[in-house]
């Protein structure tokens, strides 16, 4: 939610910031704006995308070899020039770029309002340029020392980089409950909300902690102090990512790259992990943990859209292979309730980012109450990774298209390692079923293929589709949680309208919706409930409903009574949802395509939110 892109060095900074905030806009594109510094200070600013910023700046070259940019998901104000970042003092020495929210912002504005500030925008954020400007003028500090003061009187979430006009050789960095990474290079440094931006310019990195402030020089000295004032050893890092992972490769957007990625990307979650051979399953941070997690009470999963759903497959998965209760959550509604967790209970939390707002509060909660700490985290170090107590990355490699596809499936491979780990601990599963899941597991990335495979009839069907303005999405058991990621899918990308429900609960309300005007996209891999997803899909038959079936190779039950089928290789139920959802992602990318839908960056939404 935002993106921070700074740089302080030898070169010519406002390439660096576009190609910087290219990167990072995925995480939000309503405006973006850069600020370098070159005697005077330049700010550029503009709505939309960061294409229309550097349409609007247009031949003007930008000199200066220090500055900050900005590409922004608005919260505090309407998404204008004005309101983009960076926001400038009032004195027009400061200029800053923040990512986050300041929640006590009202009372700060007021004090500062009567200390005779005047204010251009409707943002928080320019409310805390001018409280550094005030603290900075007012007791004549150094910036670093400004910024750190006007931090304490900060409440809420922030990244900021400050940049000082009078101090044309340093920037200001600092952090809190919003993700910063500082690139150091030769007498360069870089700082991004991630490594995205940096990886082409140096793999040494900084992540910085909460209430961590950094000052980098173009003399190459970085130091750290806390808000406390406390001097920090920087620990410098290696960046495990390649830049061919952030990159659209051949395909035409991140989205489908990341579709066609699963049958590595679902590999690399297993890997080192199982092997049906020797017969063993193991998922280390269950293993360092087993007697919690054979004795936990239950487990609680909270996580938010995409991951949510995960969360509920993991339900269904925990529930029928290992007997663990689990209650799944939404992080947002977890944290504001007064949920009964205790240490008895391990709280998993699902994310991709590891950054999400309400999930990072929803475990803060949860460890106030004791409970055991898991995080299911993609990004790796980060916020959710550091402050779990133990847990798993799902290595599907960086993941940029905003609506998530492989981290979606990689979360389902971890869920169902640890059941199928869990359950045969606990004796629950026999061990010719164990063989037979972990065999099967490992099949999981070749049909995954199989199914990618029938993009061109995917294809042909989403044209049948494309005009709809309504989508129904039923499945049973496993597959309802998939019926729920197939609309939820279908409406971030397509803006069509879209619901997910247990195929049986259609005839509570949907049903009432079926016309020859709907399309009724039925999940039906799953044999258990075969018959009675037949009965559903003649309901939906009866009253006109365009009926688009996904079965397993060879069901000719349902091919003879459903409009359109893609047949995807069976396999064994718990792992359906694995295979059950690719064709709905396709299918949905197929519609948003076609209906001239921008697939990686949809409206209003952004990839990772990390205000509540
Ligand atoms: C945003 C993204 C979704 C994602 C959700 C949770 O809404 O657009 O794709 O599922 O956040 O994000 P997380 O990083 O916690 O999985």
């Amino acid at each position: 939610m935002c993106g921070i892109v700074a740089y302080i060095g030898q070169q010519d900074a406002y390439p660096i910031l576009i190609s910087g905030l290219r990167r990072l806009e995925y995480r939000g594109y309503d405006s973006s704006g850069v600020a370098v510094l070159n005697g005077d200070l330049q700010v550029y600013k503009k709505k939309g995308k960061v294409q229309d910023l550097v349409d609007h700046v247009g031949r003007e070259r930008v000199k200066g070899n220090i500055g900050i940019g900005h590409t922004r998901w608005a919260t505090h104000g309407k998404p204008n020039d004005i309101n983009a970042h960076p926001h400038v003092s009032g004195n027009k020495r400061l200029s800053l770029i923040h990512n986050g929210i300041i929640e006590n912002y009202i009372t700060l504005k007021e004090a500062l309002i009567k200390l005779g500030h005047t204010f251009e925008s409707e943002t928080d954020t320019e409310v805390l340029t001018h409280l550094i400007e005030e603290i900075q003028t007012r007791d004549n500090l150094p910036l670093d020392e400004a910024v750190r003061v006007s931090l304490t009187k900060v409440v809420g979430a922030y990244a900021i980089v400050v940049m000082d006009s009078e101090n044309p050789d340093m920037l200001v960095a600092a952090r809190k409950a919003s993700p910063l990474v500082i690139g150091i290079g030769k007498d360069e440094f870089f700082v991004a909300s991630d490594a995205t931006p940096i990886i082409e310019h140096t793999k040494k990195v900084v992540y910085l902690n909460d209430e961590e402030i950094a000052v980098v020089k173009r003399d190459g000295t970085l130091s750290i102090k806390n808000i406390d004032n406390k001097l920090l050893t920087p620990f410098v890092q290696e960046l495990n990512l390649e830049i061919e992972s952030i990159e659209k490769g051949d395909f035409d957007t991140f989205m489908l790259k990341e579709i066609f990625e699963q049958p590595d990307s679902i590999r690399d979650c297993m890997r080192g992990r199982i092997n049906s051979e020797e017969g063993w399953i193991k998922v280390g941070g269950v293993e360092k943990n087993l007697d919690k997690f054979l004795n936990a009470r239950r487990i609680v999963i909270a996580a938010c859209g995409t991951s949510w759903i995960a969360g509920l497959i993991g339900e269904y998965l925990f529930e029928e292979l290992a007997r663990i209760s689990v209650e799944v959550e939404y992080a947002s509604e977890l944290r504001y309730r007064n949920p009964i967790i205790d240490d008895k209970d391990i709280v998993i939390a699902l994310s991709q980012s590891g950054e999400t707002a309400d999930t990072l509060a929803a475990l803060t909660l949860a460890k106030e109450k004791k409970a055991t700490l898991y995080g299911i985290v993609n990004s790796v170090g980060s916020s959710i990774a550091r402050l779990t107590d133990t847990g798993s990355y799902i290595h599907a490699g960086p993941e940029i298209g905003v609506a998530s596809t492989k981290a979606f499936t990689g979360q389902i491979t971890l869920l169902t390692m640890m059941a199928i780990y869990l359950g045969y601990e606990k004796g629950r599963i026999p061990r010719p079923y164990y063989i037979q899941l972990l065999k099967e597991l490992e099949n999981i990335p070749g049909k995954v293929k199989q199914i990618l495979e029938k993009d061109a009839h995917i294809k042909y069907i989403a044209g049948e589709m494309k005009d709809a303005t309504n989508a129904l999405y039923l499945g049973r058991g496993y597959n309802f949680p998939i019926a729920l990621e197939g609309a939820l899918k279908l409406k971030e990308i397509s803006y069509i309208h879209a619901e997910g429900y247990p195929a049986a609960e259609m005839k509570h309300g949907p049903i009432a919706l079926i016309d020859e005007n709907m399309p009724v996209i039925v999940i039906a891999t799953n044999m258990s409930a075969h018959d009675k997803i037949i009965s559903n899909i003649q309901e939906v038959k009866a009253r006109k409903g365009k009926v688009i079936a996904i079965i397993n190779e060879g069901d000719t039950k349902i091919k003879d009574i459903a409009d359109y089928v893609i047949e995807i290789p069976a396999t064994d139920e718990p792992l359906t949802p694995l295979l059950s959802v690719i064709p709905l992602q396709l299918l949905s990318y197929h519609i948003a395509v076609m209906r001239g839908c921008d697939v990686d960056q949809p409206r209003n939404l952004a990839k990772s939110v990390t205000v509540e």
